[in-house]
């Protein structure tokens, strides 16, 4: 009897000892193959071959770029077998986070997030892990979380080279800074690096910061309505605006244009959007930011793949959310102005030469198959059916002349 009790107790010891060495492994695999890297239980890695599910939460379509995102995801998704549900938020908070939830529930294996608000985000993050499932910060980065991955371009950077523009142009005179959402890390990273640059500047006295905001989800109009309370209480003496992105450069540049100053200004941007690109055709826009789109989209398809399937990320920068560092991939900008409009953003084929330079009739567009108005597309290959047509006509009356004899 005391040796059966002996054997009792040292298997409910070995049992013990068993259940904490599986807790122990399990803070790096688990059972079911779902890791737990990030600090969260993930689902089981997808077998290969089993497709992938993505949620595509976006913030906005408004400014142009973000409709190439959404196409340019959706396309990649497509290529590489996955399916995508892209949900829009339109700047509001709620609906965003009831949207993640919503695409959760419906079960996708990963979610993209380009969120409305970096801070409030972190509770997008908090739900899917608890869900098991993987977020990547697209864009803009997601704060008081951790994001498992984070896909953008080096934004710090687009800010340098936004402030360095303007002041290898404008090495002194008065300033307007006009940031964008205050609730988007971006505008604080864009404001952090022109002000690497502008400060020292600053302090010499060499400028002067007339006017320095940020305008409340990116808006246009209350881009104008800084740069004209500038333009009112200088009586008119900016002599650089620089703006984040191309939004809040254009609602600048019609502040600029109704006191007479168009094109008399430096004015900086972010996008390349197509109106900025032909505002610098014009001379309107001084410069832009070029962010080839496709690389991110790809980036960020690409890696959610890897991680549905528990493949590891090939993630070569780190950038600290405030929580944590996240292993980032961060794409490179190109500032563009007049200069180089041909030879970054047409050359590329991000925009057409000929809707670029639209308004400019004089300037010389290649003769490019890709540049060519799509017209001309159709009439030529109106021409070619033609041709077509005659010569099978022509065929057929020699073979039935032959025929004859
Ligand atoms: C993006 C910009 C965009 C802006 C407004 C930023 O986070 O990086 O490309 O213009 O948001 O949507």
């Amino acid at each position: 009897m005391r040796q059966a009790r002996v054997w009792f107790a040292a298997l409910i010891a070995a049992a013990l000892m068993a259940a904490a060495v599986a807790c122990v492994n399990n803070t790096t695999q688990n059972s079911g193959g779902g890791s737990t890297a990030g600090g969260y239980q993930r689902k089981p890695p997808k077998k290969p071959g089993e497709p992938v599910h993505i949620g595509f939460s976006m913030d906005t379509l408004k400014e142009e770029r973000w409709t190439r995102d959404k196409d340019l995801v959706e396309a990649r998704a497509k290529e590489v077998g996955a399916t995508v549900d892209t949900l829009v938020a339109n700047s509001d908070d709620a609906v965003q986070t009831n949207q993640c939830n919503a695409l959760l529930t419906k079960g996708v294996d990963v979610l993209i997030v380009a969120p409305h608000n970096g801070e409030i985000a972190g509770s997008i993050v908090e739900a899917a892990h608890s869900k098991g499932v993987p977020v990547i910060s697209y864009d803009r980065l997601i704060r008081n979380s951790s994001p498992d991955l984070y896909v953008s371009h080096q934004v710090e950077k687009m800010g340098e080279m936004q402030g360095k523009y303007a002041l290898d142009h404008v090495p002194k005179g008065n300033y307007v800074l006009i940031g964008g959402a205050p609730t988007d890390n971006n505008a604080m990273l864009l404001r952090k690096g022109q002000m690497n640059i502008l400060q020292p500047a600053r302090d010499r006295g060499d400028i002067q910061v007339v006017t320095d905001q940020f305008a409340k989800d990116w808006r246009p109009d209350e881009a104008l309505r800084y740069t004209a309370d500038a333009i009112t209480k200088t009586n008119g003496n900016i002599q650089a605006v620089v703006a984040s992105n191309d939004g809040t450069a254009g609602g600048a540049i019609s502040a600029l244009e109704a006191a007479g100053l168009g094109g008399k200004v430096l004015v900086t941007g972010q996008d390349a959007e197509l109106a900025a690109c032909q505002r610098i055709a014009a001379g309107t826009q001084t410069m832009t930011v070029y962010k080839p789109i496709k690389p991110l989209a790809d980036s960020a398809v690409d890696s959610a793949l890897k991680l549905a399937y528990g493949q590891p990320l090939d993630a070569p920068d780190k950038i600290n959310n405030g929580t944590t560092d996240v292993p980032s991939i961060l794409q490179v900008p190109v500032a563009v102005d007049k200069a180089n409009l041909d030879d970054t953003v047409i050359k590329d084929g991000y925009h057409k030469c000929e809707e670029v330079y639209k308004d400019i009739p004089s300037h010389q567009c290649p003769k490019t198959a890709e540049n060519k108005p799509s017209t001309t597309g159709g009439q030529r290959s109106a021409f070619a059916s033609a041709l077509a047509l005659v010569g099978f006509l022509f065929v057929g009356v020699a073979v039935a002349f032959g025929k004859r004899r």
